[in-house]
């Protein structure tokens, strides 16, 4: 599946070294070609010996060769390689990548990449969680630079937690996919909806709910990764987008999320609207924070405007509306109701009756119904992996649309 492609792998002190000369092995059996580099640190933990018999190449170590002053060229390991994977990577050097330090061959490599790059960090839990390894991991995401996230599990140390190099397999399965990415959404622009809105009580209080916007997120990652152009719609959330194809827009209340939908829809093929929005908001938030009072307070709402009902109205043919349907009770009919009533051409519901599925928990279980009356029950999944299953059903959907 691998044949012609060439892979750097750049090999950094940790223990976890030991799992690269299998990864090389499973990555020559798929016929690619691997050169390898490695830090000084790294000849502790494996030999050069056993990585150049299993990759069939020299391995790099130093900028220049000791013995006979040869120079090794960064520049044109750069312009061979059609990825540069580096794993395992220590804290060290993650730090060093994202400053720009060069101070071995590996990290000189790294600066001339004219590839893909992918980084597998993998060291103690608390040398993984601290707030200056996680800060150089979102800076090499910025850098686009492709983040194989650390397990959690047993770890070298004894403890376990967070930090373990991902398994040769398992990074094997992430380069063919890599590879063999499915582009089905170029050209494409998509709004994505995520998170919950807030409505103002005063200026410190509002009313809101518990959505995290993980399965929005999700799924605007999901569409960039298969190319599409995404606005990504987002109430308030502590989550962070990757992939430079995601322009996210900030908001707060339901009215800010509607208007910044309209701002965009024209010029939109497919609209998602994740988000957990408000049905009813403050109608007179108060300018000052609301003072104690031993007497009830009441608070009047009023309801929001409904976003889908609202850009419903302004649809134009060939677009495609996908709804959410949050539902406790009657889901299914209740679920139906929402397509017919909102124009949509999709809906996917979920019932918080379901176990793994919902709000503020990082699995779904959710039942897609499309307007042509296909229905389709999922089970208990990541929400990355639902995200991946809606949109292969909305492609499903407008495919055949194009054959009636
Ligand atoms: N929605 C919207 N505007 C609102 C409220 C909801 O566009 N003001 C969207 C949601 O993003 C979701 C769909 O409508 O895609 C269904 O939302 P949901 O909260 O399940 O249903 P509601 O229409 O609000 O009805 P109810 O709360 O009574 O179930």
């Amino acid at each position: 599946m691998l044949k012609g492609k060439h892979i750097v792998i750049g090999i950094t002190g940790g223990i976890a070294a030991y799992k690269i000369p299998y990864l090389i092995r499973l990555l020559i059996s798929e016929g690619a070609q691997v050169r390898v580099i490695m830090t000084p640190s790294a000849k502790d933990f494996v030999t050069p010996l056993t990585l150049a018999t299993l990759s069939r190449n020299d391995v790099i170590l130093h900028p220049f060769n000791i013995e006979t002053g040869a120079w090794n060229s960064h520049v044109e390991l750069g312009q061979w390689a059609d990825l540069m994977l580096f794993a395992p990577t220590t804290a060290n050097t993650l730090g060093k990548m994202a400053h720009g330090i060069a101070d071995n061959f590996v990290l000189t490599a790294y600066l001339s990449a004219k590839c893909p790059v992918m980084v597998a960090p993998s060291m103690d839990l608390d040398m993984f969680q601290h707030p200056a390894t996680q800060k150089n991991l979102d800076i090499l995401r910025n850098f686009g630079n492709i983040i194989i996230d650390a397990q959690e599990g047993e770890l070298a140390s004894g403890l376990s937690g967070p930090g373990r190099l991902e398994e040769p397999e398992n990074i094997l399965k992430i380069i063919t996919g890599f590879f063999f990415q499915r582009q089905e959404l170029t050209g494409k622009r998509i709004i994505v909806t995520a998170g919950p809105t807030y409505e103002k009580i005063d200026p410190v209080r509002f009313v809101g709910n518990h959505s995290s916007g993980l399965m929005g997120f999700s799924l605007a990652e999901e569409i960039a990764s298969r190319g599409g152009e995404v606005v990504l719609i987002t109430g308030p959330v502590s989550l962070k987008t990757y992939n430079p194809a995601i322009q996210r827009v900030d908001v707060i209340t339901a009215s800010e999320m509607f208007e910044a939908c309209q701002d965009h829809i024209e010029k939109t093929d497919i609209l998602i609207m994740a988000a957990a929005v408000a049905d009813y908001t403050i109608q007179n938030p108060s300018v000052n924070k609301l003072k104690k009072s031993p007497d009830d307070l009441t608070l009047t709402l009023s309801p929001t405007p409904d976003i889908l009902m609202g850009l419903g109205k302004v649809k134009r043919s060939g677009q495609f509306f996908v709804g959410f349907a949050l539902e406790t009770e009657n889901s299914l009919e209740n679920a139906m109701n929402k397509l017919q009533n909102k124009s949509l051409d999709l809906i996917v519901m979920n019932s918080l009756k379901d176990p793994g599925a919902g709000f503020g928990i990082t699995t779904n279980k959710v039942t897609i119904i499309s307007a042509s009356g296909q229905i389709i029950k999922g089970k208990v999944k990541p929400k990355k992996e639902v995200a991946s299953d809606i949109v292969d059903s909305i492609l499903g959907s407008l495919n055949s649309n194009k054959t009636l």
